[in-house]
């Protein structure tokens, strides 16, 4: 579509699982981490990714800007296929991708080196991609500072220094620093104290309407999901299962792997009648998935060719896809 700023199609990406003996290593399987996975994010809105933890999420967005290579499959940015530049492209293109591509990490803490200062840390992004003559430098970080609320005197301070709140400003300035078109914010205030998310996840939506930034967000807090995504892909052991509007999603699940995730999410009333939530059992292993739907071990509503027929999403109403044999 035209409005697309990114498009993801039939994204693979598997790691090999190795046994290692004592003179050579051998390959016994590998692990399904992303399986054919397609969707697009529209230029100016926030696509929230959710899921349990190892679905698929992180190794979905690092496969995007190549920080692993995607065992198949393509990634367009304003319709460049971007696995290609980065594949065979000139360095000045890959760089060029890069800048306008950027990562916002779940822990800044890990994120950020402890020996530089937040100067060091926010321009060092300058020094990589030469796109700012450095006579300008110190203007640039005066007004990346102050975009995500922090003061200049932070600038000669080290990441010890700040509370966690303040180090996620920090990694988001230096995501800002090179202007990116488009920010991958992996679980950005899940390591945080509650009382600070907010204050982030407001943050980012300002700076999403200042700098008209496109976000893919990504989490397995479905509070925050619904607080700053526009629409929502959820994903499951290594596939997309359902997309829709976020207000779509949240008051019409179709997959039953959306409602039991919906079901589960703790409300503050204890007596409130939230459903019956249908989320039984572990998450089955990436190394062999079930045949079929992935989710049909876990499923109330699992039909016979659930076990075996695979379902790919297709669309069921405005703008909303599912990959369901049974949809509620
Ligand atoms: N570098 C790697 N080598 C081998 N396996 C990996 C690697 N990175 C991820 N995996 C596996 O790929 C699967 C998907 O992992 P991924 O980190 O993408 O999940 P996630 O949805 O981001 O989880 P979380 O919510 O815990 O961050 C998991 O089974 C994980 O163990
Ligand atoms: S395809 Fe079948 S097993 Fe999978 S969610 Fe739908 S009904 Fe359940
Ligand atoms: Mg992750």
């Amino acid at each position: 579509m035209q409005d697309d700023l990114i498009r993801i199609e039939k994204m693979v990406k598997f790691y090999p699982v190795m046994r290692r003996g004592i003179f050579r290593s051998k390959q016994t399987g590998v692990i399904r981490a992303v399986d054919n996975v397609t969707f697009s994010i529209r230029r100016g809105e926030t696509l929230g990714l959710v899921g349990e933890s190892g679905c698929g999420k992180t190794t979905t967005a690092r496969a995007l800007l190549y920080l692993t290579a995607p065992t198949s499959g393509r990634a367009h940015f304003q319709g460049t296929d971007i696995i290609e530049v980065f594949e065979r492209g000139a360095k000045e293109e890959i760089l060029r991708i890069r800048r306008r591509l950027q990562y916002v990490f779940q822990d800044p803490y890990l994120s950020l080196n402890p020996r530089w200062s937040i100067a060091e840390t926010v321009l060092e992004p300058f020094r990589v991609h030469r796109h700012l003559p450095e006579n300008q430098w110190d203007d640039r970080l005066m007004e990346l500072l102050e975009l995500v609320g922090l003061e200049y005197y932070h600038a000669w301070r080290y990441p010890h220094e700040f509370s966690g709140g303040q180090r996620q400003r920090v990694g988001i300035a230096r995501a800002l620093a090179v202007e990116p078109r488009f920010l991958i914010c992996d679980e950005p205030v899940s390591s945080l104290d509650v009382s600070v998310r907010a204050q982030i996840l407001n943050l980012l939506i300002e700076l999403q309407e200042k700098l008209g930034l496109t976000y893919l967000y990504i989490s397995h807090d479905l509070s925050s999901v619904r607080f700053i995504s526009d629409r929502v892909a959820v994903m499951y052991l290594g596939k997309i299962v359902e997309i829709a509007a976020v207000d779509e999603l949240f008051a019409r699940p179709l997959h039953h792997y959306t409602y039991a995730l919906l079901t589960a999410i703790p409300i503050p009333e204890p007596d409130a009648d939230r459903g019956h939530s249908v989320l039984k059992g572990e998450v089955p292993s990436a190394v062999n998935p079930p045949p079929g739907c992935r989710f049909h071990p876990r499923c109330e509503a699992a039909l016979p060719q659930c076990r075996e027929m695979p379902v790919e999403l297709a669309p069921a109403g405005d703008e909303h896809l599912v990959a369901c044999h049974n949809p509620r």
